[in-house]
């Protein structure tokens, strides 16, 4: 029977199922194995089922000579080297669409919470200083009417997008703004948006995508959100920025790293809000991404297709 590592504890029924009629070993901590646990486990499995948390690299998949199937709990897969997946012909799977609309919520969510101060605001409420109501206390930003900039236009892209509708907004997007044709596109979307909001994947091209010379084109009235990935935007430009008073605002659900370190200077921005990587965090989001993982790992195992596959990237080319 085939030999499978999990990297954690899964919610929803399709975990027990995969648990019952497998031959599985459970990583049984919270905080995810060590880079050389995994390693070890990876080195004797036929199958692997990972999370965002684990580094799934060319020398541990050169050093897992039974691995058939790499099954990411995500629907990113930036943690796991691709290429080197391909070359051995292992398949990658990964869990696009059933957090969609969860992702693009919680999208919505920071959005609204930054525009309005609702973590001052409560601070506020909270801190016994609420004597009265006062005309211009916590104004923030319209959010009606206002014009959305949408940098990835994918599957959350998209569903943030149709939100926008409810709100009145102009939408502009641009779908992959890691196309060399697509600079003056971003540039244009920077310059006209009241809240530019990232969907895209993490890749080389789109690492720091969003640096101090983007952050200097944004509106000074402007409120940056980042559910995607972390390191799509450039840190310490993005503490300036907000320190300056270049932009108006922050909602990062992503940091580089997670968790960011006390001592990062973004915990020092003035309009931040940040919360720890919970997009795909609802009851049921969480429920079918188990189902899709374990799919993809029982077909990867049984040498079928994936349902949910990531593309095998064409080879490298000089360019
Ligand atoms: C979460 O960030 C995911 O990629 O599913
Ligand atoms: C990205 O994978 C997306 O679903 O937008």
């Amino acid at each position: 029977m085939p030999h499978v590592f999990v990297s954690r504890e899964l919610p929803g029924p399709a975990f027990q199922r995969l648990v019952e009629n497998h031959d599985t070993t459970i990583w049984p901590e919270r905080m995810p194995p060590p880079y050389d646990e995994l390693r070890r486990q990876a080195a004797t499995a036929d199958g692997l089922l990972t999370m965002l948390t684990e580094r799934v690299d060319a020398e541990l998949i050169e050093a897992s000579p039974n691995l058939k199937v790499i099954s990411n709990y995500a629907v990113g897969f930036d943690n796991v080297d691709v290429a080197a997946a391909a070359a051995r012909g292992i398949p990658i799977g990964h869990t696009p669409d059933v957090l969609t609309d969860a992702t693009a919520d919680l999208t919505w969510a920071l959005l609204l919470t930054a525009a309005r101060r609702i973590p001052e605001a409560q601070t506020w409420a909270r801190s016994g200083e609420w004597e009265t109501w006062g005309p211009d206390d916590f104004l923030g930003a319209d959010v009606h009417g206002a014009t959305l900039g949408v940098i990835g236009f994918g599957r959350i892209g998209r569903a943030v997008a149709r939100r926008a509708e409810g709100f009145g907004m102009a939408v502009l997007s641009v779908g992959r703004p890691d196309h060399r044709d697509a600079a003056a596109e971003l540039d244009n979307l920077l310059e006209q948006s009241d809240f530019v909001t990232l969907h895209t994947p993490l890749t080389a091209q789109t690492r720091h995508l969003i640096d101090a010379a983007a952050l200097t084109k944004m509106k000074s009235t402007a409120i940056l959100i980042n559910t995607a990935r972390g390191p799509i935007v450039d840190q310490l430009a993005l503490a300036d920025a907000l320190a300056t008073g270049q932009i108006a605002g922050a909602a990062l659900d992503v940091t580089d790293p997670e968790p960011l370190p006390s001592d990062n200077a973004l915990w020092h921005a003035p309009n931040l809000v940040i919360v720890p990587h919970i997009g795909s965090a609802t009851v049921t989001a969480r429920a079918k991404m188990t189902e899709i993982a374990v799919e993809n790992l029982l077909a990867g195992l049984a040498g079928e297709p994936l349902p949910h596959q990531v593309p095998v990237p064409a080879p490298a080319q000089a360019d």
